[in-house]
């Protein structure tokens, strides 16, 4: 730190430079984040809830009562409406808690947990952190878990089998229903990670059963940050019931609120009222109409890619999509970074993995198309 003070005004100066160089959704180029820019309610809601801890609900009780509709939104969202859960601090964090509850619930000395081998990354941290052991269930053709592979490696050291809805490689959606079924009949705990799904699939025009719905999911991940327009961090944990609660209770002896469920200990406040805001203002009629409008430019983009032979890996089930260069994907990738348009490549795949967020426009697909078919010289 220096030693001298700046005035609050060059020091403001300063970060406005700064800020005019960083990375800005607007440009369109941006087509590797799962985040987006936040809506403008969010912001502002963020702005007026920016002192509020939610280490401390009893302090804090308006933004804890916020966080209470904000889950009830989420809950009846997601068929169950009595279901319980917290804002945290992302996909990572909500996942381990799942698997923390799903831990503490059961009596098992050498815990396991059944996860696709397509499950976010964060799954293998919580097995580190928890110390359980994962078991990899391998993928169909379609990219989605064997629910037979699932069943079969399932066996008494169990104590949770989880299931993507909107992975983040190919935002494909395992047969939730499937593997709700063999919850059931082995009774373990199943979590469903809709980190980036959980705020599409309701509102696509063809359904999918991936929620609580399902008797046997027992937990949901769903991010506010990623499809749901609101600020970072703001990730979402949702228990079936308050009963599972007990399992991840963690007494706090010298602050006001007597215990804490979260990983994290203060907790923003301004998230939730960002997430509130967001819900108010747009409800299910705004979250549709902008998943349509996501859906429909993954639909141009698919279309542009076949028009110029670029091989799909699948077809896509929500905005997300993946291709391959007739050629060299890993350097067509390399050339669109240099040239400003940010996607993912997926070594595994061998393929350019490209997330149609709200930032991106048809002016953007079409010019991003241009981009690619001069590379690539179609
Ligand atoms: C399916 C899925 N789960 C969990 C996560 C982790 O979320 P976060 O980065 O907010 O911790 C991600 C992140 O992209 C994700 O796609």
């Amino acid at each position: 730190m220096q030693t001298k003070a700046t005035p609050p005004k060059v020091v403001l100066l300063d970060l406005r430079k700064r800020q005019a160089k960083e990375t800005n959704y607007e440009t369109g180029k941006v087509l590797c984040s799962m985040c987006t820019k936040p809506h403008i309610v969010a912001k502002k809601a963020h702005e007026l809830f920016f002192e509020s801890n939610l280490g401390d609900p009893r302090l804090f009780q308006e933004t804890a009562q916020l966080e209470r509709e904000v889950i009830a939104q989420l809950g009846n969202l997601l068929h169950q409406k009595s279901a319980t859960g917290f804002i945290v601090s992302g996909g990572t964090e909500a996942n381990m808690l799942a698997l923390l509850t799903a831990r503490n619930a059961s009596n098992i000395s050498s815990p396991e947990v059944v996860l696709p081998d397509s499950a976010h990354f964060s799954l293998q941290k919580a097995c580190n952190l928890l110390n359980l052991k994962p078991v990899i269930a391998s993928l169909d053709e379609s990219y989605i878990v064997k629910p037979l592979e699932v069943e079969k490696l399932v066996n008494k050291n169990t104590i949770a089998i989880v299931g993507t809805a909107g992975t983040s490689e190919l935002g494909t959606i395992d047969p939730i229903h499937k593997l709700s079924e063999i919850a059931v009949q082995h009774k373990v705990h199943l979590h469903v990670d809709a980190a980036f799904g959980g705020l599409i699939i309701p509102f696509l025009k063809t359904t999918y059963p991936f929620d609580f719905q399902l008797q046997g999911v027992s937990s949901m991940t769903v991010d506010p940050h990623k499809m749901g327009m609101s600020v970072i961090p703001g990730g979402g944990i949702l228990f079936r019931n308050s009963e599972m609660l007990q399992y991840i209770k963690t007494e706090t002896p010298y602050i006001s609120a007597k215990s804490q469920y979260t990983f994290v200990g203060t907790r923003s406040g301004a998230s939730i009222a960002s997430v509130w805001a967001v819900f108010k203002t747009l409800g299910k009629a705004g979250f549709t109409e902008i998943v349509e409008q996501c859906v429909k430019n993954t639909g141009l983009l698919v279309k542009e890619l076949k028009k110029y032979s670029l091989s799909l890996l699948c077809q896509p089930t929500l905005n997300i999509v993946s291709f391959r260069s007739n050629k060299n994907t890993n350097r067509l990738s390399e050339t669109l970074w240099r040239k400003g348009w940010f996607v993912s490549y997926i070594p595994r795949y061998d393929c350019i993995r490209i997330i149609i967020m709200p930032h991106v426009k048809k002016k953007h697909v079409l010019k991003f198309i241009e981009v690619v078919k001069e590379i690539e010289m179609l």
